[in-house]
């Protein structure tokens, strides 16, 4: 539907929910927005476009970079922001429903980006609001602005998306970055993906069966040692502690990937770029951090740029 109006008409008023809802050319608008963006940042010269706006940030959940880079975001492009990070500062506590917070933001803001455990939430919200709502991570499911982030940086580190080699290693089965990133890239052309984890943390089936409808070659994998040589682009995850239904289950998996500057070394392309959504807690080692490999600091900056021209679009401020 949208692929038939020009992409700054189908990003007006949109409502972010998952990566999919998007197609290749209206992403790749996203990225000329953001590094026009990045421009303005780099030269201090970024315009008011979103003067007189109210942004709720509505997080549920614990954050540190979507809900801080959101907030950069909208305050850079002149918007005030609302919101609050966590149940307990809320009427949550006091057994409000989620529908009846939802409204109260949408009479009081002209956006809504929502952060919560459940999967379906943001959904739900889109469904409850009218103004847009943009999906900041819904429970282990959905994550589709960290997966803009994460394809503008490749494509500004690589100059293209397409044609590469990626690897994606850690939770899969519940991390949202994780799947976010798999779905986007079936809107690409990747050489292909190497899904890397501990058989429990296997990517779900939703999301594998989108990777063999858009006729993507991938492979699962436990061992990253044997397809590091032929990764361009290695995307590391943490364990989800926190979304285990079994903390056994936890405990079988905890720790059993590390990625080192001495690992990378050996077995890795020069040209290799790693990359998390943050934060970390083992799974990358600190002394890979001033190496070429760690492209993950590049990346949590680009959250700013990114969803700057984010907002811009969705309020038909940038064309
Ligand atoms: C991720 C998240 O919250 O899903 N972090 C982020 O938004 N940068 C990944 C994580 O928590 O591991």
């Amino acid at each position: 539907m949208s692929e038939t109006k020009p992409d700054s008409i189908s990003w007006l008023s949109r409502d972010v929910v998952s990566i999919l809802d998007f197609s290749r050319s209206e992403l790749e608008y996203l990225f000329d927005a953001a590094t026009w963006m990045k421009r303005r940042l780099r030269e201090g010269s970024v315009p008011r476009l979103l003067g007189g706006k109210v942004i709720a940030l509505a997080f549920f959940e614990p954050s540190t970079r979507t809900r801080l880079s959101f907030e950069t975001a909208a305050k850079r492009l002149g918007a005030e922001t609302i919101g609050f990070t966590g149940e307990e500062a809320i009427s949550v506590a006091k057994g409000e429903n989620l529908a009846d917070t939802i409204r109260m933001l949408d009479g009081y803001a002209d956006a809504i980006v929502i952060r919560h455990r459940y999967e379906g939430a943001a959904l739900y919200a889109a469904e409850v609001a009218e103004h847009p709502v943009i999906n900041a991570g819904d429970g282990k499911q959905h994550h589709p602005t960290q997966a803009m982030l994460d394809l503008f940086t490749v494509k500004e580190l690589f100059g293209a998306i397409d044609g590469l080699v990626y690897g994606v290693l850690g939770d899969l089965r519940y991390g949202r970055a994780a799947s976010s990133f798999i779905l986007a890239l079936t809107l690409f052309k990747p050489r292909r993906v190497y899904l890397v984890s501990p058989p429990l943390l296997r990517a779900r089936d939703e999301v594998l069966e989108k990777l063999r409808e858009a006729g993507i070659s991938y492979e699962e994998t436990e061992s990253l040692e044997e397809v590091l040589g032929e990764l361009d682009v290695l995307y590391v995850t943490r364990i989800q502690r926190e979304r285990f239904p079994d903390p056994s289950e936890y405990e079988k998996v905890k720790g059993s990937y590390r990625v080192t500057r001495r690992l990378l070394e050996e077995r890795a392309k020069p040209e290799l770029k790693v990359m998390h959504p943050l934060p970390r807690v083992d799974e990358i080692s600190f002394d890979v951090d001033d190496t070429r490999y760690a492209a993950y600091f590049l990346q949590a900056r680009n959250g700013v740029p990114v969803r700057m021209a984010l907002l811009a679009l969705i309020f038909g401020a940038w064309r």
